[in-house]
């Protein structure tokens, strides 16, 4: 059982050192104020042992093993690009450019032998935590020593938020908990009308939560992956294969449980610590405090699947049959928000240059390649085959007028149809690769961009969205159809702090193309610089343009989008920072692209995290 501890005041007495200045850098073990091994080991005491030190999940594979790690390189090398893995490693994430790169096995994307293997990009301690009550008091002890905190659940997030240099990081994994209660209300409720949930512990991976639930007939809004976790996911907002039916994930919850770096743990619902309730459902991962379980709303699971897989490419290997394919490819996305609003959802891979035989095998033969191929996966739940057939006919028809075999586009079409939800959902998860070096950078679109922006307009963009700073590679984007009703329509009370873009949003459009090559520019810091660069002049430009106003799913975004606050968050923006303001008061709880993270600049060489100076100030 969950023991709502709070924190007696003798053991909030025990950190009460009182660091009153407030130094301009976070403390790094080169500073003089950094704890002794003496006062690790008292932290370590009063958590009940739970304090690990980081040992690099891929440090038995450097000279002499320099972290007595306990996991043989073979291990490691085997499963680098295995995210599940990493999930179960204390410190490890999927993106390591995030962590300088350090430690990494042969033969690995940014893997350089002078790069060597140390833990200053690393958190150096890690709370295995298993209480709250130890998770408060470990955040109020690093927050009152100037210690920055992270938060890992998985360490699946693409732009590094979940490690951080010489951080002190909360690992959630072991809030595992889960069950079902088909009478809850929230705590301290007058309320007698009782809820059917489940409550399950932070650190949960999705696949786990959707086993259970559909062992008992339910559905739960996870993300397209079993082993996404729940931590970051929720609190950024978190779409999947239901969000067009019921709305995000963030949308679903009902209480959260919160430790936060002033050392108290809260329940945070409609009734209490509203603000936080509000800010912790899509107001950004790891930056209020950490939540330990939440409360989420679960549904019947659709009696059936179908699936349709649409294809458009350029038939023949000349420029008019590419220039077609972009045209093509325009019209289609001008079709989506009505096929959603009917009740199709999916997702869709575009790719373009050497990435498109990637997906189309058959386009090797049209190098070089200009032209734009499209694979869209719709799903639809509780119908048929011919239903679904029925809705897309007449968009192919008039993308492509008597599908002539002289056409210069080819669109394909195929539907398939499941029993039950779990057959469904293998077939579209498991993409679940770790290892990359990529940073990318994505636009909410709805109808005003992909139905009333004129044709020409939209190719151009889309040329823009695709485009690779390496023009002969080519590159790839993921369009998720996981806006439209079901978002649209949530109640305004399960809002939060949700971005309010999605509400008009259809689709998720994740673009990729800049070079981030860590080893060719010298380091990870270079290289995540060299990226911004490009998409601050090239791609960010093009969505401010095409959806002026709109914004971005924060999870799936550039993290250094200069336009952050805005973009990711809206007009929500000013109240998320007097609420991070009240519970993490040292600013201890750093993520890039979070809020009022520009007052800061973490230096992935140095590892420092410092304020930002201005040139004026007399330091
Ligand atoms: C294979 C894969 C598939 C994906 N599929 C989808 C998808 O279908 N839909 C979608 O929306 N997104 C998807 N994503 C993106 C996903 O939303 C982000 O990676 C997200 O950060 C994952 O959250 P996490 O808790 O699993 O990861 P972590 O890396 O552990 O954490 C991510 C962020 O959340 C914070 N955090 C984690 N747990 C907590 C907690 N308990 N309290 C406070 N802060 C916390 C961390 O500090 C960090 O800032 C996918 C990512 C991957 C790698
Ligand atoms: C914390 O204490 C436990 C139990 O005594 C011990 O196993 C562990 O090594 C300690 N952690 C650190 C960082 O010293
Ligand atoms: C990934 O690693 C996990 C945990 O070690 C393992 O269970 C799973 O089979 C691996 N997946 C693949 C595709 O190798
Ligand atoms: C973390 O804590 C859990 C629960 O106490 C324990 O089973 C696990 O072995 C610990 N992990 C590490 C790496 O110490
Ligand atoms: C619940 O009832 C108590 C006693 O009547 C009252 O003081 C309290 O404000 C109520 N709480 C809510 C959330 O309505
Ligand atoms: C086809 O397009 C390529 C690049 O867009 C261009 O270099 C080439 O000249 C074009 N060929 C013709 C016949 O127009
Ligand atoms: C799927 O379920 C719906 C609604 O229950 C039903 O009408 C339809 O016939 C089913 N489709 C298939 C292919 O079984
Ligand atoms: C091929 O194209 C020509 C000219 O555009 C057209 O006349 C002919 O009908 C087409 N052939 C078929 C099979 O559609
Ligand atoms: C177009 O025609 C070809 C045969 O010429 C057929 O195989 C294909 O399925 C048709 N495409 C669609 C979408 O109907
Ligand atoms: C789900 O459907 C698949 C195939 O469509 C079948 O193999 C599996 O047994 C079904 N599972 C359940 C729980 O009905
Ligand atoms: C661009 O990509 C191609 C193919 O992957 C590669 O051969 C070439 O070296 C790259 N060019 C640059 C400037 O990086
Ligand atoms: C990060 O990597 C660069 C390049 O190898 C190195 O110069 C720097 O010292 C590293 N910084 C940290 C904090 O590990
Ligand atoms: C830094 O300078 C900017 C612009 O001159 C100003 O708005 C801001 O308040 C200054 N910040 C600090 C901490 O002095």
């Amino acid at each position: 059982m969950r023991s709502f501890l709070f924190l007696t005041p003798a053991l909030a007495g025990a950190s009460a050192i009182l660091y009153q200045s407030t130094p301009s850098c976070k403390s790094t073990p080169l500073d003089s104020l950094w704890p002794s091994e003496d006062d690790w080991a008292s932290l370590n005491t009063t958590i009940k042992g739970s304090l690990l030190r980081t040992i690099p999940a891929a440090s038995a594979c450097w000279h002499g093993n320099p972290f007595g790690s306990t996991i043989s390189c073979e291990t490691a090398t085997d499963k680098w690009f295995n995210g599940t893995w990493h999930s179960q490693q204390p410190e490890s994430i999927d993106y390591q450019i995030y962590a300088n790169n350090t430690c990494l096995p042969k033969d690995t994307a940014g893997y350089s032998a002078e790069r060597g293997c140390s833990i200053r990009a690393f958190p150096q301690f890690i709370v295995n935590a298993t209480e709250e009550a130890h998770v408060a008091y470990a955040m109020k002890w690093a927050s009152d020593r100037d210690i920055r905190v992270v938060v890992k659940g998985t360490g699946h997030d693409l732009n590094g938020r979940s490690s951080g240099a010489y951080a002190l990081a909360i690992w959630t994994r072991n809030f595992n908990d889960i069950k079902r209660d088909t009478a809850w209300t929230p705590l301290n409720s007058n309320d007698s009308t009782a809820e059917d949930v489940f409550v399950v512990g932070s650190g949960q991976q999705w696949g786990n939560v959707l086993s259970l639930a559909m062992s008992q007939g339910r559905v739960v809004t996870t993300g397209q992956d079993p082993s996404v976790g729940l931590g970051g996911y929720i609190q950024g907002g978190g779409h999947g294969p239901l969000s067009r039916t019921y709305g995000l994930a963030s949308n679903q919850v009902l209480q959260l449980t919160v430790a936060t770096a002033t050392g108290k743990v809260l329940i945070a619902n409609a009734m209490q610590n509203q603000d936080l309730f509000w800010a912790l459902r899509g107001g950004g991962p790891g930056q209020y405090g950490v939540v330990t379980e939440y409360v989420i709303k679960h549904y019947p699971a659709p009696s059936n699947v179908t699936l349709g897989i649409l294809g458009i490419k350029p038939r023949f290997s000349t420029n008019v049959s590419h220039e077609a394919s972009w045209t093509t490819a325009a019209a289609f996305l001008g079709h989506l928000p009505d096929l959603m609003d009917a009740q199709l959802a999916g997702a869709a891979t575009v790719s373009t240059g050497n990435a498109a035989p990637k997906f189309f095998p058959d386009l090797a033969s049209q190098q070089p390649f200009h032209g734009v191929a499209l694979n869209q996966v719709f799903w639809a739940f509780n119908t048929t085959p011919a239903a679904v057939e029925a809705l897309l006919r007449p968009v192919i028809a008039e993308l492509n007028p008597g599908n002539s075999s002289n056409s210069s586009v080819a669109i394909s079409l195929s539907i398939s149809t499941f029993d039950n939800y779990t057959a469904f959902f293998s077939v579209i998860s498991g993409d679940n690769a770790a290892g990359g070096e990529s940073v990318t950078s994505s636009r909410l679109l709805g109808r005003r961009e992909l139905v009333d922006t004129p044709q020409l307009d939209i190719v151009r963009y889309l040329k823009i969205a695709m485009a690779s700073q390496n023009s002969t590679e080519g590159t790839y984007a993921t369009i998720g159809l996981q806006g439209g009703p079901g978002v649209r329509n949530t109640h305004e009370e399960r809002w939060g702090a949700l971005l309010p873009a999605w509400r008009t949003a259809y689709l998720h459009f994740i673009s990729t193309g800049a070079t981030s090559d860590s080893v060719a520019a010298g380091s990870p810091k270079k290289a995540l610089g060299d990226a911004a660069k490009w998409y601050e002049e090239t791609r960010e430009p093009m969505w401010r343009k095409w959806a002026p106003g709109s914004g971005a799913y924060m999870n799936e975004a550039n993290p250094f989008n200069k336009n952050f606050a805005e973009d990711y968050y809206g007009e929500g923006y000013e109240r998320l920072r007097s609420i991070k303001a009240k519970y993490d008061p040292k600013e201890s709880l750093f993520v890039l692209a979070g809020v009022g993270s520009d007052a800061w600049e973490y230096d992935l060489d140095t590892g420092r995290l410092c304020r930002v100076q201005n040139s004026t100030t007399t330091a």
